[in-house]
């Protein structure tokens, strides 16, 4: 299949150039698209032919739910059932913006969307195209992250090409989306309501809304994990990643390995030292390198490298969802060349 890559541009654009793609969209095609937190690879919601297609470009196991997105919040009422005074508030608060909410779904929604739950992820996305393209669509877009199952989120859309090029008919691409990291999910089916994955809406800002909200203690063995995804192999670069807090960590990683087949990633000044290093500089705020991450993660591992040194944050604020990302990464990335 040859894939039509579109550029447009999110800061001025008309309806024109999204026609298209909101015409597939609603003849049952699928569609990659920028959002705030990372591409997302879209469909009809409703349509379970096309949730088929998502599924299939991705590589994507069935029982791994999607999310919904919709262009406002009225929408939301088509989709959930019994939405609670605290959702409400969190709707007004974030959106549009980069949060899901898992509610209890509406019984119309396709077992193909929810992966058999009776819940249902929804998220208005705060991204000029991707809430013109779901308003012009005229359905709910369910959009996973537009990068093959097991690879990094894709953040700008060379990631998209490289992962679902000829298996796709459309990319648009908007340029990098911003955030870098995937929505804060809150199962709000419960009280208090639980992150079940930490995003730029942090738990300090809806501790700010109420004091109760929990994070998953997630992986414990033994335990099914709440949200679907956390049980699957995520964010691994083929290269090892090892984590690293200070110099002491990075010389005792070097030992044995040359130099000049290890990465090291990180803000400017933790980085900027190690000169026979290959070096990738995320920039010099926690936003920054949320915006990067995924980004190096993927060239680094284009380089058949030893080994990629990882910096780590304080888990607070966004450092909370690097940090789980980073993780991930480095638990599950196994064969040490
Ligand atoms: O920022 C984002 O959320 C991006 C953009 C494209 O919007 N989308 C995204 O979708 O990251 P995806 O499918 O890659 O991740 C959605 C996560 C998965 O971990 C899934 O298991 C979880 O949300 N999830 C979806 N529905 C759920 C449900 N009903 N209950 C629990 N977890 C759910
Ligand atoms: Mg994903």
């Amino acid at each position: 299949m040859d894939t039509k890559i579109i550029n447009v541009d999110g800061s001025s654009f008309d309806d024109d150039e999204l026609q298209e793609a909101a015409t597939l969209l609603r003849e049952g095609e699928v569609v990659a698209f920028p959002t705030e937190t990372v591409y997302g690879l879209g469909c009809n919601g409703l349509d379970e032919d096309a949730i088929g297609k998502v599924f299939e470009a991705k590589g994507r196991p069935q029982d791994n739910p999607l999310i919904l997105h919709i262009a406002s919040n009225d929408e939301l009422y088509d989709l959930a059932e019994r939405v609670p005074a605290l959702a409400e508030e969190l709707m007004e608060k974030f959106w549009p913006g980069p949060m899901t909410l898992i509610l209890k779904k509406q019984s119309h929604i396709p077992d193909k969307v929810t992966g058999g739950l009776d819940s249902v992820g929804i998220r208005m996305p705060s991204h000029p195209i991707a809430n013109r393209l779901i308003a012009l669509s005229g359905c709910p877009i369910a959009a996973p992250s537009a990068n093959r199952s097991t690879k990094p989120s894709p953040t700008r859309a060379d990631h998209v090409v490289e992962d679902l090029a000829g298996r796709i008919p459309m990319i648009i691409d908007g340029g990098e989306t911003g955030v870098g990291v995937e929505s804060t999910v809150i199962d709000m089916t419960v009280y208090p309501p639980v992150v079940l994955r930490p995003g730029a809406v942090t738990l300090e800002m809806l501790r700010e809304v109420d004091s109760e909200f929990q994070l998953d203690t997630g992986l414990e063995p033994g335990k099914t994990p709440k949200s679907p995804g956390q049980k699957y192999r995520h964010y691994a670069p083929k290269t090892k990643v090892v984590l690293v807090e200070d110099d002491a960590d990075i010389l005792r990683e070097l030992e044995g390995r040359i130099p000049m087949f290890v990465a090291i990633m990180g803000m400017s000044d933790f980085v900027q030292p190690w000169d026979k290093l290959m070096r990738f500089d995320l920039g010099d705020s926690i936003e920054q390198v949320s915006a990067n991450m995924f980004n190096a993660l993927r060239i680094l591992d284009h380089y058949g490298l030893q080994v990629i040194l990882a910096q780590t944050y304080r888990e607070e604020g966004l450092g909370l969802a690097v940090m789980n990302r980073l993780k991930k990464a480095a638990s599950q990335s196994t064969n040490e060349k």
